[in-house]
């Protein structure tokens, strides 16, 4: 007889869905939950079409996230998704982001390890992961640092809008609430912006043309929302969750500390063994057959990125932590290329990969130096919160100051 097959929304998921994502790659590679009116699949090759194959469109971000962000390029596809794609991604990789960008993230990560690097004692989650993407975002922006704590709450209300899995009405009014408060603060930056241009991100997308037309102030505010809440709520949870990883398998830590090249392992494995999104939503255009059954054209699925990251139909001994493992190819697990799941796959493949990988990077290499003996606290062991994004809610470590 077959295992009950576990609620994504109850509070053992929540506490660790591990367990719930084998029964369901096992079990229930198809499972319709009533609740969330959804489709879930869970198994590698399933949730790796459903990114791919174009007949599951983005039609479900017209009401997950068009709420509180407005209309972005993860709802578009074909010319108009690859044209608003192609104005920010140069930023994010290659030349630009090098010569332009990478002194930026590295002091932002200074400035954060300066404030505790002669405490002996840190909390990586609140004094570093929480603070340093979101900053380097809002400077790639040409936004004002010192507004943090407004950025904060805003990606986190739009986060939390987006999972809202059991439609929590104060979840709901929240996320709008933000949508006003962030069009009252950008949109006055923005028209001054297109009279002071910059060297910045936000003076790129003021200024660019699409058929001769440049974007409305609308239009550059919903990139914006989608940008600082892509690119800080994830790469804060990558982060802490690679520390928090290492911490708990010292000999790996070690040897990352020895030879820095690989951290790149270090970070592609802990977004496969731990990754930020843990489910990611699409609408067929179309009926659908997949994992044995069928889903109707309209319907809602989630694709499960936790789920398929351990599946043992993939990857040898899953549920072990190793950056050594010779079936994840680190090579390319920041492009579309990649073979784990953590950044989707297809047209939508996150456009800030390159940027997390030289964030996490540059963070890293500073961190190891400025802590040559971090451990964990003695008795603290990370947990995870979060179901539709997940990460260590804190990270207590000790060292003797470098
Ligand atoms: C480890 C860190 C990150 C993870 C795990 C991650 C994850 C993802 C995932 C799963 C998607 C696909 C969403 C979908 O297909 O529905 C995505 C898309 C996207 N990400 Fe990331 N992301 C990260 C970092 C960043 C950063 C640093 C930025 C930039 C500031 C960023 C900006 C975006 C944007 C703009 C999209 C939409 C792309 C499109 O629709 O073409 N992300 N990301």
């Amino acid at each position: 007889m077959g295992s009950e097959i576990p609620d994504i929304l109850s509070a053992e998921f929540a506490e660790n869905p591990y367990p719930a994502y084998q029964v369901l790659r096992d079990e229930a590679p198809l499972h319709h939950h009533e609740a969330m009116q959804s489709y879930i699949v869970a198994r590698y090759e399933d949730v790796e079409r459903v990114f791919k194959d174009q007949v599951f469109t983005t039609a479900n971000y017209d009401w997950q996230l068009e709420p509180v962000h407005g209309k972005t390029i993860l709802q578009l596809s074909g010319r108009d998704h690859s044209v608003r794609r192609a104005l920010v991604a140069p930023a994010f990789r290659g030349s630009e982001l090098e010569e332009k960008f990478l002194p930026v993230i590295e002091k932002n990560a200074s400035e954060l390890i300066d404030a505790f690097r002669s405490d002996g004692t840190v909390d990586l989650v609140s004094q570093f992961a929480n603070r340093f993407p979101i900053n380097v975002i809002v400077d790639m922006l040409g936004l004002d640092k010192s507004d943090h704590a407004r950025f904060q709450k805003w990606y986190t209300s739009i986060i939390a809008f987006l999972g809202n899995l059991s439609q929590d009405p104060q979840v709901a009014e929240d996320g709008v609430r933000t949508k006003e408060e962030f069009a009252e603060y950008m949109l006055p930056i923005i028209r001054d912006r297109r009279s002071n241009l910059g060297d910045d991100l936000l003076s790129t997308l003021v200024t660019a043309e699409i058929d001769g037309e440049t974007m409305s102030d609308e239009d550059v505010k919903a990139f914006c929302s989608l940008l600082l809440a892509a690119g800080g709520e994830t790469t804060d949870k990558a982060l802490a969750s690679m520390f928090a990883l290492l911490l708990q398998h010292p000999e790996q830590l070690a040897a990352v500390r020895e030879d820095r090249s690989l951290i790149d392992r270090a970070f592609a494995e802990s977004l496969r063994f731990h990754p930020p999104v843990h489910m990611i939503m699409r609408q067929p255009s179309e009926d659908v057959e997949i994992a044995g059954g069928v889903i109707p054209a309209g319907s809602t699925v989630t694709a499960l990125i936790g789920a398929a990251n351990r599946d043992e139909r993939r990857y040898k001994n899953p549920d072990a932590f190793d950056i050594f493992r010779d079936d994840l190819n680190v090579t390319s697990a920041f492009s579309a290329a990649a073979n784990h799941l953590a950044f989707a796959l297809g047209r939508h493949f996150c456009v800030g990969a390159l940027l997390a990988k030289a964030e996490v990077e540059v963070a890293a290499n500073m961190l190891l130096d400025a802590m040559p003996d971090m451990k964990l606290e003695d008795g603290f062991a990370p947990a995870e919160k979060g179901v539709f994004t997940r990460g260590p809610a804190e990270l207590r470590v000790n060292f003797t100051p470098a």
